[in-house]
């Protein structure tokens, strides 16, 4: 029987497949959609795009003050068994980069491409896959920052652009609530179980008042019952002398159905210094391991624990969705056969192949699904 990372990993391959073929018309998009993310939602400059890294275990993400992630960056991370480690674009699919000061370089040139080198946003993601054996297999995205005001150099209503944006990426159906005064109740039900929604990264600093925090303020809003929203306390390092966190890590001060996780990235300094990734994991973790204040609390903080605690919470909400994924592939399996009866069998590796390509990917997944269904206890065995 195949196990859940196996799924995972298959789960990853439809989603890249789907948005390759993202402008074959509604299919392929409907599986993207029906599958769980992690976005990472907060402040300018609290650590997200920091977060994310540690998360991969890489440095290759650009980082900074200011406005520096001014594109969704949608990253899906492969585990490789053979010990490969690269990474590709899906703007450019023939270029395999091994050296991830490139994938830095061409993300922020790819950015420059749409904004120009500005302080504006553009709404057009990046799409980007890290193949490695240090990974779980896991759909990151990076979002820019919330902010209260527009700088030099922005439109008046960059503050809303992005808000918006942010939104698009963590709101439920958002033709829902539009809709909803004129839909029965079954649809609703139907609606808001086949669109999952996607786990929020709230970050916050640790060196702010959590009262104040854009994330939660946020995450709130769109999930008010705090089942998708993970808390994630940066900067434990900056806080005030004589000051800790206990009461945010310890669920008193803002209360969440999953625990919050505390983390030390590498400062400014670090990064001018080029702290090596695994030389800041290591001292992030003795960091917990010899804090007065945390030491109680250090197995369940850092990177590399919040990446065990989202890639085992995907698997259940995968696990959740299997039946209502079964059938949604079974209608994409019916709808791709329909448009392959019409436009003929791929002879060449023409937009035909791609959809035949799909096609096989679907039954391959519906298989391992309804292994799961068939052999596997309610609740999960592995
Ligand atoms: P983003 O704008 O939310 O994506 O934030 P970045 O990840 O770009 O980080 C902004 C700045 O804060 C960078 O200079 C980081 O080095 C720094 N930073 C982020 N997290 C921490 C942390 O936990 N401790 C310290 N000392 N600095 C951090
Ligand atoms: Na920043
Ligand atoms: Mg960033």
């Amino acid at each position: 029987m195949a196990t859940m990372e196996s799924l995972i990993g298959l789960v990853n391959k439809i989603q890249r497949a789907c948005t390759v073929l993202g402008d074959h018309g509604g299919q392929g998009m409907s599986l993207w959609e029906a599958l769980p993310s992690v976005a990472v939602v907060g402040g300018q400059s609290s650590g997200k795009s920091s977060v994310l890294e540690s998360i991969v275990g890489r440095d290759f993400l650009p980082r900074g003050s200011g406005i520096v992630t001014r594109r969704p960056l949608v990253l899906q991370l492969h585990k490789t068994q053979s010990g490969a480690e690269y990474a590709e674009f899906l703007h450019a699919p023939k270029r395999r980069f091994t050296d991830f000061a490139a994938v830095r370089k061409e993300i922020s040139d790819e950015t420059d491409r749409i904004t120009g080198k500005t302080k504006q946003i553009s709404n057009i993601p990046i799409h980007l896959s890290i193949y490695s054996p240090n990974v779980v297999n896991l759909t990151l995205i990076d979002l820019p920052g919330l902010t209260k005001v527009a700088v030099e150099g922005q439109s008046d209503s960059i503050v809303e652009d992005i808000e918006n944006m942010v939104r698009s990426y963590v709101e439920k159906v958002s033709f829902l609530t539009l809709a909803s005064c004129y839909m029965t109740f079954d649809a609703k039900m139907y609606m808001t179980q086949s669109k999952p929604n996607c786990i929020i990264l709230a970050i916050t600093p640790a060196n702010q008042d959590i009262a104040t925090s854009d994330a939660i303020k946020l995450a709130r809003e769109v999930d008010p019952s705090g089942e998708r929203t993970f808390g994630v306390l940066t900067k434990l390092d900056l806080m005030d002398k004589g000051t800790n966190a206990t009461e945010v890590l310890e669920g008193r001060a803002y209360r969440l159905q999953h625990p919050w996780v505390g983390i030390v990235n590498r400062s400014q300094a670090d990064i001018n210094k080029n702290v090596d990734m695994i030389v800041a994991r290591r001292k992030e973790r003795e960091y917990f391991e010899t804090s007065p204040d945390y030491g109680h609390l250090a197995s369940k903080m850092g990177s590399e624990y919040l990446a065990k605690l989202l890639s085992q919470h995907l698997e259940l909400v995968i696990r959740q969705r299997i039946p209502s994924i079964i059938s949604m592939i079974n209608k994409t399996i019916d709808e791709l056969n329909a448009e392959l009866d019409r436009i003929g069998r791929p002879v060449a590796a023409d937009g035909g192949a791609q959809l035949y390509m799909i096609l096989e990917l679907c039954r391959a997944f519906d298989r391992v699904f309804k292994e799961h269904l068939d052999g596997g206890r309610p609740g999960g065995d592995r």
